[in-house]
């Protein structure tokens, strides 16, 4: 009897120590929290990669290790920097090597509430799918591991500080095993995963309710943005404001860019007519500081996007939304929608020290 308990303990003992970090409340712990109780059954967890603190800390120096990409010059945070809740400023980005990528960096906030990611490509379901693009994406480079993957392991493998961190993360690998690809990306995509951001206005409003949290302009802008006339909440529902009422796929032609030669959208990879101009539903969280806007970064102030979707109505392009019927707003309204819009922006998010870069304060 007293063996049977003296093994439970042990065993007790090696399960916490593989889940705790350094402090008494868990990462993992720590993000549970900051989610809505209301919602957190929503987060989605890829079966192959649990989270654990040990692949956090890891994947939180990875991501912002300009050894990441093939000439140094490049991290995950060049492109999504917390301080504009993970995007860059920049209409488009700028790969390794200089080249500019085909879009705009979007914020990497909540994204295990998500069920699609990337601007035009229906196919990628998890971080943990998406990350292949930026690591491997050859045309224009962006952190160019194609072809490169021992060499830039190798630079892991490599370092005395590196090695205790995949093991930690990995405590059932040898040591040959350590330093794969796939390792790196378990721990990135772990990272990202607790990058959470609930606390804005619009969420104390409702989920933790306090009813004074917007004030009467947002409140009107809120009834707006789900008016019929409108539409807004038909495209930019559910958690993260990128779910649509339909049931396709959240991938829409907006008619809000009439050269679609140009702006193929999904067709570029499906090919099909249906396809052209059609472009993922963005989320509509911390816009406060992700501009500029749309897939192509050309819109830089949301004074601006309401414009675009005001004037809808005169879009002729034959793949428009059904739901872009256009609308005319006074300048109160137009005040108030943008007022409703800026209170779904978190600022905790860019400042939370355990998102922040961890050379710096090492
Ligand atoms: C050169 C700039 C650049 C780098 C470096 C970069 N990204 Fe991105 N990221 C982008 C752009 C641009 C997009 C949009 C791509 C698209 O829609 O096809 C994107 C999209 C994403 C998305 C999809 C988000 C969504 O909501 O659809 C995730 C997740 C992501 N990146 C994570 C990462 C991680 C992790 C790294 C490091 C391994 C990384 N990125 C490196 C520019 C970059
Ligand atoms: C038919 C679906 C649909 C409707 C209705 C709709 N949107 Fe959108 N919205 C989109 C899509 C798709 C994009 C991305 C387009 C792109 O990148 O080219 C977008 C982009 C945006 C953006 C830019 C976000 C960013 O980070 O780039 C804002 C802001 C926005 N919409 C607000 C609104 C508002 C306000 C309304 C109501 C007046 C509205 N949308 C109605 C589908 C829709």
């Amino acid at each position: 009897m007293k063996r049977v308990l003296f093994i439970g303990i042990w065993l007790y003992i090696i399960v916490q120590s593989g889940c705790t970090g350094f402090n008494s409340e868990t990462i993992v712990e720590k993000t549970e929290q900051e989610i809505p109780l209301a919602i957190r059954n929503e987060f989605y967890s890829d079966p192959s990669n649990p989270i654990t603190d040990a692949k956090v800390e890891l994947g939180r120096y990875l991501f912002y290790d300009k050894r990441l990409s093939v000439n140094k010059t490049k991290s995950c945070a060049s492109c999504h920097d917390p301080r504009f809740s993970f995007t860059d400023t920049y209409r488009r980005s700028v790969g390794a090597y200089g080249d500019l990528t085909a879009f705009n960096s979007p914020p990497l906030i909540n994204l295990a509430f998500n069920r699609y990611f990337t601007y035009a490509d229906t196919s990628f379901h998890t971080p943990e799918k998406q990350i292949n693009n930026p690591m491997f994406a050859d045309a224009p480079v962006e952190l160019g591991w194609k072809g490169n993957e021992a060499k830039l392991l190798r630079q892991f493998e490599n370092d005395a500080f590196y090695q205790p961190l995949f093991s930690k993360a990995f405590p059932a690998v040898s040591n040959e095993e350590l330093f794969t690809v796939k390792h790196v990306q378990y721990c990135i995509t772990s990272f990202i995963k607790t990058i959470v951001s609930f606390h804005s206005p619009y969420d104390e409003y409702n989920y933790y309710g306090n009813k004074t949290a917007l004030n009467k302009s947002a409140l009107r802008g809120m009834v707006l943005f789900n008016s019929a006339e409108l539409k807004c909440n038909q495209c930019h529902g559910g958690i993260n404001f990128n779910e649509s009422s339909f049931k396709s796929a959240p991938y829409v032609n907006t008619g809000l860019f009439p050269d679609t030669t140009l702006h193929r959208g999904l067709a570029a990879k499906t090919g099909n007519a249906a396809d052209v101009g059609k472009y993922k539903i963005p989320t509509l969280r911390n816009l406060a500081f992700t501009s500029p806007y749309l897939h192509d970064g050309s819109v830089e102030s949301l004074q601006e996007v309401i414009g675009m979707f005001e004037k809808g109505k005169l879009s002729t392009d034959k793949n428009k939304h059904p739901y872009i019927t256009g609308f005319t707003l006074n300048l109160q309204q137009r005040n108030d929608l943008i007022q409703f819009l800026l209170c779904l922006s978190d600022s905790s998010v860019i400042k939370k020290s355990y998102y922040q870069d961890p050379w710096g304060i090492k």
